[in-house]
């Protein structure tokens, strides 16, 4: 497709989209170090990595050849193609739809951009107006109430900007229109005024009441969120939306939040505006609001720039519209949540308090040790699973067991699920300890019921026997997994020098072990500690003999038969076919996936989607027979 002049809606949304990590890791393998991640230098040649990549700022730099940039950038140089070659490439791959531009929409295009600096200027003079009312004698109500009622400071109210409209139909309309000159039609579009429905003419939208102005990150105002001071409905009114406000797209105080954010490496997400005000007056300054509504995906991505670990915290309210809030905003970013990419936690106030009101009787100190006692986003739903339910009773005993599979289910890390197992299987053995093996069993089967292979004969399970049994007849694809995991383990307990190539190998490509006694004895590898490294196979051994209801279809791993022991020589091959074998798994899976997508969406309609889907597909085909002729040709090569 020739290239047109790409939309700056769609090079704004792959610059929000595309992650650094993500671009470079294509390219350089790339280790964490400290707040960074380092790798060898693409640009120059070099023997000790001295490429920085760091998330935070989606910048990349090389301490060798100074080379340095965003993720565009690098594939730019990389690749050596143009901008905008670059862009439509990542917005296929992060399925941003592509807008382009014809010369006419170029031109209006011009007109939007200088429309926009009007608007940032009518707005910010606004704010000012707000300010200087707030000190007028028709303000003093309103600055009672934030001083009095919220107990605000000076230098809060000044450094958040806070106001007074005044309580006149037309005060701001005069002021801007009449006084300054400005267009009525762009005052209109700030959303400042509206049209009266009768008489012609227009009257202000905010009218005596307490102004709250909404920055952009770059600190300029945008909107305006304005209180009552009485008992009017509704007791927030906010801009609308203009060319410059999109609410889901807004957070806040995130101007004044992102350095604190930064720093803490964390983020705080409250409801209201005072809640946010509050906490960065009691110097908890990585707060920031959600302005009402449910909080957003892309609210989420806005925040996450700023902190590395990624950790989100949400403190909404306790009640249940708070509950029902907080259900939603985790519903928005589950995804993220489960594969780990967030760390969210929830924290509810005791006694349904906001953080305003709460810190109104407690100290910051308190508040901060609530943070740093606030449970993970799981925790906090299993308790919301579990919450009035008696466990003694069949019925809520059922729904509760079914719940939490299904929150188990999705959990994409192998650790972190299998420590949410246990604590699951814990809470549903109502403290008899002795029934928690049957509960972890009777998750993991329920949680994968596709990998719940019979249980194998005891002795047969070594690949060298599958293999011979091949010859009698074709193996299936669950003996030839179970085969290849049992494998990898053995290798793993037996083989000490080949562990960190197995376990980087399954951490780099995400694999987990498919039969739970595998995975249950992979846990049990992972819990040795370090110092008994070296005596790795009996201390695992002696851990698993206290579940006797796993080791008959592991315990033959603990020993190598003579034909184990002459595999044991071709330990390379074995470990690529076996980690082939797993990783076929999720291929398959994926394929299958986008292939749905493809078959589902209109070529007609959607052509750049379904090329994408397409592509993606098929390339996961391609993988699948390359994966097919590693486990293969090692499998033919051991008979
Ligand atoms: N909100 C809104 N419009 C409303 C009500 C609420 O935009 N009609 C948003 C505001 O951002 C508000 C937040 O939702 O700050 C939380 O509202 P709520 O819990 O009702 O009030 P509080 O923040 O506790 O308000 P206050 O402390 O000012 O009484
Ligand atoms: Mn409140």
């Amino acid at each position: 497709m020739p290239i047109q002049r790409l939309h700056p809606d769609t090079i704004e949304e792959v610059k929000q989209r595309a992650d650094i990590y993500d671009v470079v890791s294509d390219y350089v393998v790339l280790r964490k170090r400290g707040k960074d991640f380092v790798g060898l230098c693409p640009f120059h040649s070099e023997k000790t990595p001295s490429f920085t990549v760091n998330q935070a700022k989606q910048m990349y730099y090389c301490f060798g050849c100074q080379a340095a940039g965003n993720a565009i950038k690098f594939l730019m140089e990389l690749e050596k193609t143009s901008f905008a070659e670059v862009v439509l490439d990542l917005a296929r791959r992060y399925q941003v739809p592509v807008k382009t531009l014809e010369f006419e929409q170029t031109q209006e295009l011009q007109r939007q951009l200088s429309l926009r600096e009007q608007l940032y200027e009518v707005l910010a003079l606004t704010g000012k107006f707000y300010q200087h009312a707030l000190k007028q004698p028709q303000g003093e109500k309103a600055l009672n109430y934030l001083l009095r009622e919220r107990q605000l400071s000076e230098s809060t109210i000044q450094d958040f900007a806070l106001g007074y409209a005044p309580a006149g139909w037309e005060t701001l309309y005069r002021y801007l229109v009449d006084n300054k000159q400005y267009p009525v039609k762009l005052v209109e579009q700030g959303g400042l005024i509206k049209p009266r429905k009768e008489g012609g003419g227009y009257y202000d939208v905010f009218r005596d009441r307490l102004m709250i102005p909404i920055h952009d990150v770059m600190g300029r105002i945008i909107a305006f969120g304005a209180r009552t001071l009485g008992d009017d409905q509704p007791k927030y009114l906010n801009s609308p939306e203009t060319e410059l406000f999109n609410k889901g797209k807004t957070l806040f105080a995130l101007d004044k939040a992102k350095t604190g954010i930064s720093q803490k490496d964390q983020v705080v997400v409250v409801e209201g505006y005072f809640d946010a005000i509050a906490l960065h007056a009691a110097g908890i300054n990585n707060a920031v609001a959600s302005l009402g509504t449910a909080f957003s995906l892309e609210q989420a991505r806005l925040v996450l720039r700023y902190t590395d670990s990624k950790q989100i915290i949400f403190n909404f309210d306790a009640d249940a519209a708070g509950v029902n809030a907080t259900e939603k905003a985790i519903g928005e970013i589950a995804d993220l949540a489960y594969k780990g990419e967030v760390q969210l936690k929830i924290l509810n106030i005791p006694d349904g308090k906001d953080a305003d009101e709460y810190l109104h009787t407690y100290t910051p100190q308190d508040y901060c040790q609530l943070l740093e006692n606030t449970p993970l986003w799981l925790d906090w739903q299993i308790r919301q699973i579990i919450k009035d339910k008696d466990l003694k009773q069949a019925t809520d005993f059922q729904q509760v067991s079914h719940k939490l599979v299904k929150l188990l289910t999705n959990i994409a890390n192998s650790d972190t699920r299998n420590y949410y197992i246990s604590h699951c299987a814990e809470i549903l053995s109502l403290g008899d300890s002795r029934l928690i093996p049957l509960r972890v069993e009777n998750l993991l089967t329920q949680i994968s019921p596709t990998t719940n292979y019979s249980k194998p004969a005891p002795s047969s399970t070594n690949i060298s026997q599958s293999i011979n049994s091949n010859k009698k007849r074709p193996l299936s694809e669950g003996t030839l997994l179970e085969a290849a995991e049992g494998l990898l383990l053995q290798i793993y307990l037996h083989c000490s020098e080949y562990r960190e190539l197995i376990f980087d190998n399954l951490e780099e490509r995400n694999l987990q072990f498919s039969l739970s006694h595998h995975r249950f004895l992979w846990q049990q590898v992972l819990e040795v500690p370090e110092n008994l490294g070296h005596d790795l196979l009996s201390t695992v051994q002696n851990r698993c003999l206290e579940f006797p209801e796993y080791m008959g279809s592991i315990s033959h791993l603990f020993y190598l038969s003579e034909k184990g022991q002459k595999d044991m020589l071709r330990v390379p091959q074995v470990i690529q076919a076996a980690i082939a074998s797993m990783e076929r798994v999720i291929t398959e899976k994926r394929y299958r996936h986008f292939l749905e997508l493809w078959q589902q969406t209109d070529a007609k309609m959607e052509p750049q989607q379904a090329a994408y889907y397409y592509k993606a597909f098929y390339a996961e085909k391609q993988k699948l027979q390359l994966l097919e002729k590693q486990r293969q040709f090692t499998i033919s090569d051991l008979l």
